[in-house]
């Protein structure tokens, strides 16, 4: 088989690539190692910054998002019983974000992509990128666990394979360098049958740590709290969930969090990671192989997005223009708008977590941080330019 752009991984950054790259008269191939029901059933977060909305919209991809999404013009943040309400529209010139869970809008790319005739390959093994230093890249992989190996000719391999996948590796240990920071707690998410408690997304910090208030529908509602990274999700009853979210919500005005059946429930890691440089002869890494965010203000897809929408103008200007220009400063452009994701998503999870290895200075210095949010106006519209999605600088 014989593509121009082979693209490894059908998530965010791989899907949004494929579709931008046809927009532009380029093929792609997507090599998937999940099935198609697993790609479209993995519940991950829900934000979709404003420019990401405007550009489904552009791109056609928008009709359902804009029936089913939810638009949201401001969040609440919470700490010692009071709310804080940051009007992110008033705050950042008319920008909001919409509340849009990302398995939908990966449904919503794989239905329009098949439709536009464009291959992606689901249930791939033993996917390798091979060559990638020299002018003639190739994957090869297998149909299922048992097909025999193919191989897929391209000009560039893309490597939007998550942080688990082969992209990542395909660049020399020696020519690259990773960052990273585990945090000491994770997050229990859960999905439940219960009416809308908040008309935004409330972010908590009390009692034992954070909670998040988010929404999926009038109907059901997704939530998260601060747990122990390792903790066994058997330990958590759904009663004790409830009473955590109500102790951790809880406000001083007579609100009450409403209740319902979970059903849903899972625990994740929290973790920052960054790999520079992005790129390695004629591969190029975007979304999560080459970074991750912890989920506090839901960043990740956001981030993979704006990588491919650069990575497409630059393959764009090569094959108009045979330029190579903007390929070649692929991964120092996007850096300097991932570094500051990074920096907005480890300000959001340290002001907002409580975390027993900091010293009490430090834990009062994350109090001050809220305040400082409370009491002056620059520093809210930080968060909120943060919040909907930073210009991009290219
Ligand atoms: C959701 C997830 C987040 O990490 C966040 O900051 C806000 C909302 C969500 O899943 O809805």
């Amino acid at each position: 088989m014989r593509t121009q752009v082979g693209i490894v991984g059908c998530g965010p950054a791989g899907l949004f690539l494929a579709h931008l790259l046809h927009r532009a008269g380029i093929e792609s191939v997507i090599l998937e190692s999940r099935s198609r029901a697993d790609v479209e059933g993995t519940i991950r977060a829900g934000v979709l910054e404003h420019w990401v909305v405007e550009l489904m919209h552009q791109m056609g991809l928008g009709e359902r998002m804009k029936r089913e999404g939810h638009f949201h013009t401001g969040i609440t943040l919470q700490w010692n019983r009071q709310r804080l309400h940051l009007d992110m529209e008033e705050l950042t010139n008319g920008k909001k974000v919409t509340v849009y869970a990302q398995h939908e809008v990966l449904k919503d790319l794989i239905a329009a992509r098949l439709a536009d005739g464009g291959e992606i390959l689901f249930s791939v093994s033993g996917t390798a990128i091979r060559d990638v230093d020299t002018d003639r890249p190739f994957i090869t992989f297998r149909r299922g666990a048992e097909g025999a190996e193919e191989r897929l000719d391209c000009d560039y391999v893309i490597g939007a394979d998550g942080f688990h996948g082969p992209g990542r590796q395909a660049i020399p240990a020696s020519q690259r360098t990773e960052y990273q920071k585990i945090y000491p707690f994770g997050w229990l998410g859960i999905l439940a049958r219960a009416p809308l408690s908040w008309h935004e997304l409330i972010y908590a910090n009390q009692g034992e740590g954070f909670a998040l208030l988010s929404t999926r529908s009038p109907e059901i509602q997704r939530m998260y709290i601060q747990c122990d990274p390792k903790d066994d999700i058997a330990n958590w009853s759904d009663r004790r969930i409830w009473d955590q979210l109500h102790a951790r919500l809880a406000t001083e005005d007579g609100w009450q969090l409403q209740e319902g059946e979970i059903f849903q429930k899972g625990i994740i890691p929290l973790r920052s990671f960054v790999c520079e440089p992005m790129q390695y002869g004629r591969l190029f890494l975007a979304g999560d192989a080459a970074h991750i965010v912890p989920p506090t203000g839901a960043k990740g897809l956001n981030l993979a997005v704006a990588d491919v929408l650069v990575l497409s103008r630059a393959l764009e200007e090569k094959y108009r223009r045979n330029s190579s220009e903007k390929l070649e400063r692929y991964s120092a452009t996007v850096l300097r708008r991932i570094w500051k994701g990074e920096r907005f998503s480890w300000y959001m999870t340290t002001m907002l977590h409580r975390n027993e290895g900091e010293t009490p200075f430090e834990q009062r210095i994350h109090l001050a941080d809220l305040d400082f949010v409370r009491t002056s106006r620059a520093a809210a519209t930080a968060l909120a330019e943060n919040y909907v999605g930073l210009p991009f600088d290219e």
